[in-house]
């Protein structure tokens, strides 16, 4: 494929090339999360503990740095609520100025910033209280929110208020891979749903009180869902244009997802997080990947072009812009990455040209890193970290998707 010569084409004013982190997969010592105490709990089924993670903590500027050398203009970032809160109503100055020196650094360095306030990990000290299932958490999260954004609000240039709230709660209380680690639980699943929801509605109320004046969202993870009425996999390969305006989607994804595409009618935007084409059933069960289709490190079908057919989905039900705040592939073959981005960009630039109001596109990850359950071994990142000497070398994607950023802007 002509990955050299690939051009995304024009962007609309206000479009940002970026890439994205979280707290927890890169900065290391993360000691007072659920996440932490989950790694080390013998049984939990995660590969091994998140450590030193990538030391970002310490080379933030050395990151934020390959960000601008790659020829990206934006930066996602979580902040660590953990960090910020360690103890309940106790809340630490000198990590918020941490974060608040980053974003100055960003913006003397040109970039736009990106905060995600909850990335997948809870202060111990709520998840000792029952964490999401908890109607308090509602109030503690917009309370952290409020505090952190009268620290940074005015240095922020676009709010995730919550990560995947819909893979969180599933993976914490249906599949049990993430903490609690509660598989089965559904009574703590709809409730942590329903928790994240009003959550985030509280949060966006707490800064949309200011300081700042930015785009608030939520990101949600939005697998492109082909339904197969009859079991089989026949009829695979939907096209964007063919995407009705439900699209075909199974159940089970539909009922979590639609929930937040449908909140996400009352914010300024939706964070869109696709990464793969699924198939299920009538049942909403997922149907296995068959023998011999080409899958990523994760497992995952590499199907690239899955990432249009979300986006048109979600532009049409949330109705507000959309940003791809993740999007990328694990794997050890950059140019199997190359491949990938090209493909993927294709495909969102045919969902804009089907009427998707698209205003950014974020690749997951700026670095390798801290991938949950699955350990260090996936590799999602444009720069390769050494796991001893925590040394970063940028990939060839990195440059590449640098040179489709600056093309896309001159053209
Ligand atoms: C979505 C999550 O937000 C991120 O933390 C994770 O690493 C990627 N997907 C890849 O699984």
């Amino acid at each position: 494929m002509d990955h050299d010569t690939f051009e995304f084409g024009p962007v609309p004013t206000g479009w940002m090339w970026g890439t994205a982190t979280a707290a927890h997969q890169i900065e290391g010592g993360n000691v007072g999360n659920d996440w932490w105490d989950f790694e080390h709990t013998p049984g939990s089924g995660t590969r091994e503990s998140s450590g030193d993670a990538c030391d970002s903590w310490n080379r933030w500027r050395e990151d934020l740095a390959l960000v601008r050398a790659a020829g990206l203009e934006a930066y996602r970032f979580s902040i660590e609520w953990s960090r910020i809160e360690p103890a309940e109503g106790e809340f630490s100055i000198a990590a918020l100025e941490h974060y608040r020196e980053m974003l100055l650094a960003a913006h003397a360095m040109g970039l736009r910033t990106a905060v995600t306030f909850h990335h997948f990990t809870t202060p111990r000290w709520l998840a000792a209280q029952g964490g999401w299932a908890n109607p308090i958490v509602v109030e503690r999260f917009a309370r952290f929110v409020d505090i952190a954004a009268q620290h940074l609000g005015d240095q922020i240039d676009l709010a995730c208020t919550i990560n995947e709230p819909n893979v969180v709660t599933h993976a914490g209380y249906v599949g049990g891979i993430f903490p609690p680690g509660r598989p089965g639980d559904l009574d703590g699943f709809r409730a942590s749903s329903l928790h994240m929801r009003a959550a985030h509605e509280a949060a966006r109320e707490a800064l949309r009180r200011g300081p700042g004046d930015f785009p608030i969202g939520l990101t949600l993870a939005l697998p492109d869902t082909v339904l197969h009425e009859d079991g089989s996999r026949e009829s695979a390969g939907v096209r964007v244009s063919d995407l009705g305006p439900d699209g075909p989607r199974g159940e089970l994804g539909w009922l979590t997802a639609g929930q937040y595409l449908e909140t996400a009618r009352d914010d300024d935007f939706i964070g869109i997080q696709t990464y793969f084409t699924e198939h299920v059933d009538a049942a909403g069960e997922l149907l296995p990947v068959p023998p011999g289709e080409r899958v990523t490190q994760m497992g995952w079908p590499f199907t690239p072009e899955a990432l249009g057919r979300s986006v048109l989905l979600a532009s049409r039900v949330a109705g507000v812009p959309v940003i791809v705040t993740e999007n990328g592939v694990a794997t050890e073959d950059d140019a199997e990455r190359i491949e990938y981005y090209t493909r993927s960009l294709r495909s969102l630039r045919e969902a804009m040209d089907a009427g998707a109001d698209v205003r950014g596109f974020f690749a997951w990850s700026l670095l390798d890193n801290f991938e949950w359950a699955m350990g260090f071994e996936p590799a999602f990142g444009l720069v390769a970290v050494d796991p001893v000497s925590f040394a970063r070398s940028p990939k060839p994607s990195a440059a590449w998707l640098g040179r489709v950023a600056a093309a896309s802007r001159r053209s």
